[in-house]
């Protein structure tokens, strides 16, 4: 992490933000270029204080996002929703690629994740609250999707 850099993000309108990202596959997980890749998204994440990134942000359509806990950033790699609650709540977002603008977004209040850690381990956790929604609004990157598309009460800061 000590010499991860910050890398340059994509704003919207860039066409990489739409296309949908390609799975990892799990042999490239330990090559020095991914591991070196994920602690410069973290530090990118961290420098530009976003609650998460997700690699088509840096200009790369592949499966990978960070998404920022307490106190360190989490690396999930070919993440999932393999379970959602019924219940939605709507909650602001913004996002580093749409800069200076915010708007409500509905999502799931409850998921069940499953993706791949920085070692290859295969993790499923519960997420709620915010976590549930930075990492619904990240795994949309993923799928070409920006939360612009969903927000209504949509607001410009000038
Ligand atoms: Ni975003």
């Amino acid at each position: 992490m000590s010499n991860a850099k910050i890398l340059p993000i994509l704003i919207n309108h860039n066409p990489i933000l739409r296309k949908k990202s390609t799975q990892i596959r799990r042999d490239e997980i330990k090559t020095k270029e991914f591991q070196r890749l994920c602690s410069d998204m973290a530090k990118t994440m961290e420098e530009k204080d976003g609650a998460g990134l997700a690699a088509p942000q840096i200009g790369k359509n592949i499966r990978l996002v960070v998404v920022r806990t307490e106190n360190s950033a989490v690396c999930m790699i070919n993440p999932k929703i393999i379970k959602k609650s019924w219940a939605k709540e709507c909650g602001e977002e913004g996002c580093l690629s749409v800069p200076d603008v915010f708007g409500k977004v509905k999502r799931h209040k409850k998921i069940i994740c499953k993706y791949l850690d920085k070692k290859g381990k295969e993790i499923k956790i519960e997420a709620e609250g915010l976590m549930a929604r930075v990492i619904q609004h990240e795994i949309d990157h993923l799928d070409g999707v920006l939360f612009i598309d969903k927000a209504r009460d949509i607001k410009k800061l000038t």
